[in-house]
């Protein structure tokens, strides 16, 4: 191994969301954020550029799209033209932007349940309506969708005079963990192409998947290209969310159009001195990086799920096939601790138990009685934080134990 994903760094201080947000003591295992330092090049190259004593109006890189382009054709064996890059101002946001681009006020947006919480508050706070399809739970906790029930939700919005033109497709999924294959991505696409709806697909997690399982970009299906916009970014990859950067890939002319002229609308400039650079930096010295942190993230992943499922009783804990999120259904906890569900066991497993994670009803319909635990840190500091929920459980009801 040429990195060390073990090495503890104490975060507190650093304006961290995950760590300065939670009290003193607390391990926090909730949002995806990842406690493994940056990439020593990205550390070094920002440094060189904050050292000159110039931060004026910036100009793009004329490689930075063919940096994008030679990521996707490496990563994921998708050749695509620079043209098809646009540079968005992070994920969240350029989703609020098609949003923006592809509906009008009042319309309705398609997704599957439970999703990342942003998903309703960008459809919400555009004045949109959010149209949700409940995911189904196999029994091996990979979330299905069922394609009657999405054509029976859509037919429900339809009559009801809602025009639907939008759907929002989290691939792989936050918080399952679910990675869609080629079969369920070009049955969803069918599906949206026959019922005239563009397809906005969040694949911030697409660099995070399991062996056997292989990320395929909706971008991929050529037949779909009028249909499909992929919004992406390095951030989540490289452990850099605090950058605030991303891109979308559109592989057709007019759609491109109709998003350009929205992110002219919205006075949006070009990426800055800093983003930029990261990018680049990430995409071309991180690949040895990313392999082995994404080798040491599925132990993490085995051994955290292994250990709830022994040591946890009313946890039951299910191995994501992307990402780095372990979706664990908690109703026998919830009941065993005398919870009122699981907002109140994800409070007081913070307050009594000293460790936070995320209660599941954030989440939307389908996430009620469940938890999501975050396995992206130090082997030692995750499970230091999953003992803590082990002697949690184990103690008295109604009172902390620790
Ligand atoms: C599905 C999904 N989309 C988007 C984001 C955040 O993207 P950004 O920070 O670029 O807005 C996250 C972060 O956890 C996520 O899980």
């Amino acid at each position: 191994m040429k990195y060390n994903f073990d090495e503890v760094i104490d975060r507190r201080g650093s304006s961290s969301l995950k760590w300065d947000t939670v009290k003193d003591g607390v391990i926090p295992l909730w949002v995806a954020d990842m406690d493994f330092p940056c990439l020593s090049e990205l550390r070094e190259a920002l440094a060189e550029r904050a050292a000159h004593p110039f931060y004026g109006y910036h100009t793009r890189s004329p490689s930075y799209y063919q940096t994008l382009a030679s990521w996707y054709r490496v990563q994921y064996g998708l050749p695509l033209g620079e043209e098809c890059f646009l540079s968005g101002p992070g994920v969240v946001l350029s989703l609020s932007l098609a949003v923006q681009a592809f509906t009008r006020p009042g319309d309705g947006v398609l997704l599957f349940t439970p999703v990342y919480t942003p998903f309703y508050e960008v459809i919400r706070s555009n004045g949109r309506e959010t149209v949700e399809v409940p995911l189904v739970l196999d029994e091996e906790g990979r979330f299905v969708f069922d394609t009657a029930l999405l054509g029976k939700t859509l037919a429900e919005a339809k009559e009801r005079g809602l025009s639907v033109p939008l759907a929002f497709f989290c691939s792989p999924h936050n918080p399952g963990g679910r990675v869609w294959d080629s079969a369920d991505i070009a049955a969803f696409l069918d599906f949206a192409k026959r019922n005239g709806i563009i397809t906005a697909a969040d694949e911030i997690h697409g660099d995070f998947v399991y062996p056997p399982g292989k990320f395929i970009s909706a971008a991929s299906f050529a037949e779909h290209r009028d249909r499909v916009l992929v919004v992406s970014g390095a951030n989540k990859s490289f452990n850099m969310g605090g950058i605030h950067v991303s891109h979308f890939v559109v592989r057709d002319e007019a759609l491109r159009r109709t998003l350009e002229q929205v992110l002219r609308a919205s006075a949006r400039r070009d990426l800055d001195v800093f983003s930029e650079l990261a990018v680049e930096t990430v995409y071309r010295s991180g690949p040895d990086w990313l392999g082995e942190l994404r080798n040491y993230l599925w132990e993490n992943i085995k051994t955290a799920a292994d250990f709830l499922n022994t040591e946890v009783p009313g946890l039951r804990a299910y191995i994501p096939q992307g990402g780095y999120l372990i979706w664990a259904r908690a109703e026998g906890l919830i009941k065993r601790k005398n919870c009122s569900g699981d907002t109140e066991l994800a409070r007081r497993l913070e307050d009594e138990g000293r460790v936070k994670i995320t209660q599941g009803s954030i989440y939307g319909k389908g996430g009620a009685g469940f938890v999501r635990i975050n396995a992206a840190s130090p082997r030692a500091l995750l499970m230091e934080g999953l003992e803590r929920i082990k002697r949690w459980a184990a103690g008295p009801e109604n009172s902390g134990t620790i």
